[in-house]
């Protein structure tokens, strides 16, 4: 087994020359040590496997590397009583596709401690459609719900709406009763968020104002925030009192101009949301809510699959902005 070779996406190069992403065939043995060897069916594009693809050292220090940060798939060999050859199971952040080889390869080795018994009934193509992008939006919800948000405290509001996280929180809010308010860069999607169940969309121009002042008429209930600064920031100015804003993404940038106001004067909360690092009670206990009352029947229109061949014209569009909502890789054919 050990010397079988398999196809991955690979990158390779350094900060000088640059970095250059090829599908070549790699070597079992060559994966590193790990409990668990799994042969990934289903991997999915996520915003730092587009970082890591591109030589961002927040992400990936070593290279050549394979990116990759969620995989599904079938158990081949397990030297961990937890699992047995034959599981289908699901693994996502930790260290995958950081600096361990990742889903972008058709095999993956991993601690047993990464992995995930596949949440019944999800299959595990749905497991990807869902992905980190998925589970990170969960989270925002299921905080925002902890915090007590109801269907009748307000509008909640969904930035970067039609990428991996925010369609999927827009989808999510709907599903479960919120009056959902999408904020997009792309005209063209307005449409495509209506079908998710976004209630009213609003140009990212227009969600950026805000400027100088410290605070803004109070309109969201809650909101759910992928892309950062003066969008976060505006979002935050606007927040009803007591209510919540959670932050997980940096896809306009990782600043946040803003005053302690909406804080001390409004007793707005602002939660930060972490998949990677995730504990692993917290991470079964949203992927249960996920195959089962969260579940949505619109999976299929989230998402799109795509394999190894299409996977650096996918990433390209993701460095773009240009994605929408959730791409998936199947790994199972050889390019
Ligand atoms: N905390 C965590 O554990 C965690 C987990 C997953 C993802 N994330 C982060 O969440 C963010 C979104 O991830 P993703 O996988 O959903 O990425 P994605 O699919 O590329 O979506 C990002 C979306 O942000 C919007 N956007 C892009 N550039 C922008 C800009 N300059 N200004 C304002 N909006 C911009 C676009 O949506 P519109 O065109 O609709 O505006 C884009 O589709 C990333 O920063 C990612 O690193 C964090």
């Amino acid at each position: 087994m050990e010397d079988q070779n398999y196809f991955a996406l690979v990158v390779s190069g350094n900060a000088g020359e640059g970095f250059r992403r090829t599908v070549c065939r790699q070597r079992i043995g060559d994966l590193p040590a790990g409990e668990i060897l799994v042969r990934v069916h289903y991997s999915s594009l996520n915003y730092k496997d587009a970082l890591s693809a591109t030589g961002n050292r927040g992400v990936t220090r070593r290279y050549p590397h394979t990116p990759g940060i969620d995989a599904a798939g079938i158990v081949v060999a397990s030297h961990s009583s937890s699992f047995r050859s034959g599981d289908p199971v699901v693994c996502m952040g930790h260290d995958l596709g950081m600096n361990t080889a990742g889903g972008f390869g058709q095999f993956i080795r991993v601690p047993a401690d990464w992995v995930l018994p596949l949440p019944e009934p999800l299959t595990l193509l749905e497991s990807m459609r869902i992905g980190t992008a998925g589970f990170t939006a969960a989270q925002c919800v299921h905080r925002l719900l902890a915090h007590g948000l109801e269907p009748d405290s307000g509008p909640v509001l969904v930035t970067g709406a039609t990428g991996g996280v925010g369609s999927f929180a827009v989808a999510l809010l709907a599903r479960l009763g919120y009056r959902v308010v999408a904020v997009t860069g792309k005209k063209s999607e307005h449409a495509f968020l209506g079908q998710l169940g976004a209630a009213e969309v609003i140009d990212r121009a227009r969600a950026a104002t805000g400027g100088a002042r410290m605070m803004l008429r109070e309109r969201w209930a809650g909101v759910v925030d992928t892309v950062g600064g003066e969008i976060l920031a505006a979002a935050v100015k606007a927040c009803r009192y007591g209510g919540m804003v959670t932050c997980c993404g940096n896809a306009a940038s990782g600043d946040l101009p803003l005053s302690v106001y909406p804080f001390i004067l409004r007793a707005v909360t602002l939660a930060g949301i972490d998949s990677a690092s995730c504990p692993m009670a917290r991470r079964r206990q949203i992927w249960d809510l996920l195959a089962g009352e969260w579940r949505l029947d619109m999976l299929e229109r989230l998402s799109r699959v795509i394999d190894l061949a299409g996977l650096d014209d996918a990433i390209s569009a993701m460095l773009a902005g240009a994605v929408r909502g959730r791409i998936v890789i199947n790994m199972q054919e050889d390019p």
